[in-house]
């Protein structure tokens, strides 16, 4: 299993000192996770972003339950040292706590070793039973794409006062119901500080400002591989995107223009055989006619 286990990220509160800040990355399949592995991350989450990033969606609420799954097991493959985080899709978590925790233990037997849902103190219930069901679960908070209907679209959340206090106590119920960290998204800065001092599990931050105990940005967005929208909140680190149109323009040149593939591209057969089928073991053509070109 990972280097760093759940208990570990539990007791990482960087903003009171202890420990660095967290990292974490969303993965979807074997080799973003083995990249960002690769990378040293602390985490990594099977987010249900997947249907926007990779499933092509326009939002997170189609992904099921198996799908996620899916996307864990792959995950699970590459063998990952991060601890794995799966995230709950819409509606496996709201209808009852006996779904709630045969749907999380699904994703925990794709390879997950957390689970990670949307919401505050009225999700508070479900959190408690998958605790009470030893499934390690990761809070989340402010902007819930889950609930993109309702809040009107990705919106930032808690820009008044008494939103960034109302804030507070969604965490503070996520914290007490037995969450280990609290991913924090869409709010202002300083209430990102606010929330992050108000609990004393660590917070994971995207776009929640500088002063959260981690941060957590999607795969897709760091490396350049999604261009459609950039919110304010994603540093890219690489242009992947643009690498690979050119690299694949360049595939399809050689291609069409009869450069690929080369003889060091190619298998050979071995020359007697080919004579056996009277074959130039080089061009394939009849033997007797690239003899006779030689001589021509
Ligand atoms: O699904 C996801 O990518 C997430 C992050 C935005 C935290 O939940």
């Amino acid at each position: 299993m990972g280097k760093l286990s759940v208990p570990a990220v539990r007791a990482r509160k960087a903003s009171r000192g202890v420990g660095v800040p967290l990292v974490m990355v969303t993965a979807y399949d074997a080799p973003g996770a083995r990249t960002a592995d690769a990378a040293g991350v602390d985490l990594l989450l099977v987010g249900d972003s997947v249907a926007m990033v990779v499933l092509g969606h326009d939002d997170t609420l189609s992904v099921t339950v198996e799908e996620m799954a899916h996307h864990t097991r792959a995950v699970r493959r590459a063998g990952p040292q991060a601890v794995v985080v799966a995230d709950l899709p819409w509606l496996s978590y709201h209808v009852s706590v006996e779904d709630t925790v045969r749907n999380a233990a699904a994703l925990i037997r794709a390879g997950a070793q957390a689970v990670k849902l949307e919401g505050g103190a009225k999700r508070a219930r479900m959190v408690e039973a998958l605790v009470d069901a030893e499934i390690p679960v990761v809070g989340h908070v402010g902007l819930t794409p889950q609930s993109m209907h309702a809040m009107g679209g990705f919106r930032v959340q808690a820009k008044t006062a008494e939103g960034a206090r109302a804030l507070v106590d969604q965490a503070r119920a996520v914290e007490a119901a037995g969450a280990f960290a609290v991913v924090l998204e869409g709010v202002p800065d300083v209430v990102g500080r606010m929330v992050t001092e108000a609990l004393d599990v660590p917070t994971i931050g995207i776009g929640a400002g500088p002063w959260c105990d981690g941060q957590v940005l999607v795969y897709h967005d760091v490396l350049g591989l999604e261009d459609r929208v950039v919110p304010t909140f994603v540093r890219r680190y690489a242009d992947l995107k643009q690498a690979g149109v050119d690299a694949l323009t360049a595939f399809a040149a050689d291609v069409r223009g009869g450069r690929f593939p080369s003889a060091g591209e190619s298998y050979r057969l071995n020359p007697e055989e080919a004579a056996a089928l009277g074959l130039d073991p080089v061009t394939g053509g009849q033997a007797s006619e690239s003899v006779a070109n030689l001589h021509a």
